[in-house]
């Protein structure tokens, strides 16, 4: 089977966490008798710098003509501090979402056994935790009518959503609740937002086509709360654009380490998958960013394709790492590898076993790094 991916590494460490993910891509092609083809195009900052646009046609048209995208990282300081920026890095990839039709992001937050320590939670709390937020992506008030007064004193950002919209996503959560522990939570503000009264009135009537599961109905300020309180109570967490944009960075730290977590963003056109970590312009280009949640990635853009065994095959590579304690320096492991020694080791895990698995070896890396 032959695949095309677009490859948009992005900003700051993105190029060299999407280095890993494609080694990784290269085992699984070499392992299963796959063919990934690449092609490269620019997106974010990098792309405004060397086409003055966050998203130039090229990479739109590379983006369409391929199997799925592989995304890196957006986002530049210079920007971040200038909000009379004209041309933002962000626009990109919200253009990109919205040309694709990529209305529903997941995002899975599972807790490893071996990084529990990482978590500011105590181990008790974020032990198994194992749920995943649907988050809409292409309405409400991210992309409602917006604009600012004209002597600059008012300005305001519509929240729409109709009823098309919700229920696309809702079908899709619903779905995915009936394969895990069957209970999905629709997370809103009915008690204010008529938008979401609305949320609340259609999923309650889509809930009749799915009667094995179990609907709950939480107020985002209450859900704020609970998932730092009883985070294990969750399992399909259904929501909003801006919601889940909040609620899924709040659920990252559960785990420890921002990078280890993936996600995929699928809808009506190309389906993209990105680690939700940003662009950490800090460490870019060191070569110690953590490559596992793009890695992670790669494994929910092979379910997508089928591709079953070799997903597993992805993350049981990732899970072997950490029962041996190595990682990059974020998780503090025993043994620290850079960026692509992990991606290298990752490579030689699908393909060779645990035969890969030389601790001599990788013990004399560790003291290299530090
Ligand atoms: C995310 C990011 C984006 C968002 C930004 C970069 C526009 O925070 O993917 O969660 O707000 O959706
Ligand atoms: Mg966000």
């Amino acid at each position: 089977m032959t695949k095309n991916i677009a490859v948009l590494p992005g900003d700051g460490i993105g190029p060299e966490v999407i280095k890993q993910g494609m080694k990784v891509l290269d085992a699984i092609a070499e392992r299963y008798g796959y063919t990934f083809n690449y092609t490269h195009a620019s997106v974010g900052a990098a792309a405004i710098d060397k086409f003055g646009d966050p998203l130039p046609e090229t990479t739109s048209d590379i983006c369409y003509n391929s199997d799925a995208i592989l995304f890196g990282a957006i986002g530049d300081p210079k920007y971040d501090n200038d909000p009379s920026a004209k041309v933002r890095p962000e626009q990109g990839l919200l253009k990109l979402r919205k040309m694709m039709g990529l209305y529903c992001n997941t995002r899975p937050v599972k807790t490893f056994e071996n990084l529990l320590h990482l978590s500011p939670l105590k181990t008790e709390l974020v032990k198994d935790v194992d749920f995943v937020i649907y988050r809409e992506l292409t309405g409400g008030i991210y992309f409602g009518e917006k604009g600012t007064s004209e002597d600059g004193q008012t300005a305001y950002d519509q929240m729409i959503y109709s009823a098309e919209e919700i229920d696309r996503i809702a079908h899709l959560a619903f779905k995915a609740a009936m394969n895990r522990r069957k209970k999905l939570t629709l997370v809103d503000k009915a008690n204010v937002l008529e938008s979401s009264r609305l949320w609340r009135s259609r999923v309650r009537e889509l809930a009749s086509q799915y009667p094995e599961v179990n609907v709950d109905y939480m107020f985002v300020d209450n859900a704020a709360m609970q998932l730092v309180q009883n985070p294990r109570a969750f399992d399909v967490i259904l929501t909003g654009n801006m919601f889940g944009d909040i609620l899924s960075d709040e659920a990252s730290v559960l785990q420890g380490s921002l990078g280890m977590l993936p996600s995929a963003s699928i809808g009506k056109h190309v389906a993209l998958f990105e680690p939700i970590h940003g662009s950490y312009p800090q460490v870019a280009g060191k070569d110690i960013a953590n490559p596992m949640a793009t890695v992670l990635s790669v494994a929910m853009m092979l379910d997508h394709f089928e591709m079953h065994k070799a997903a597993r095959s992805v993350r049981r590579a990732v899970s072997i790492c950490l029962e041996h304690d190595i990682g990059t320096l974020d998780l503090g492991t025993g043994i620290k590898l850079s960026c692509s020694q992990v991606g290298d080791l990752l490579s030689s895990l699908i393909l060779d076993g645990m035969e890969a698995l030389n601790m001599e070896r990788l013990k004399e890396s560790n003291s290299t790094i530090i």
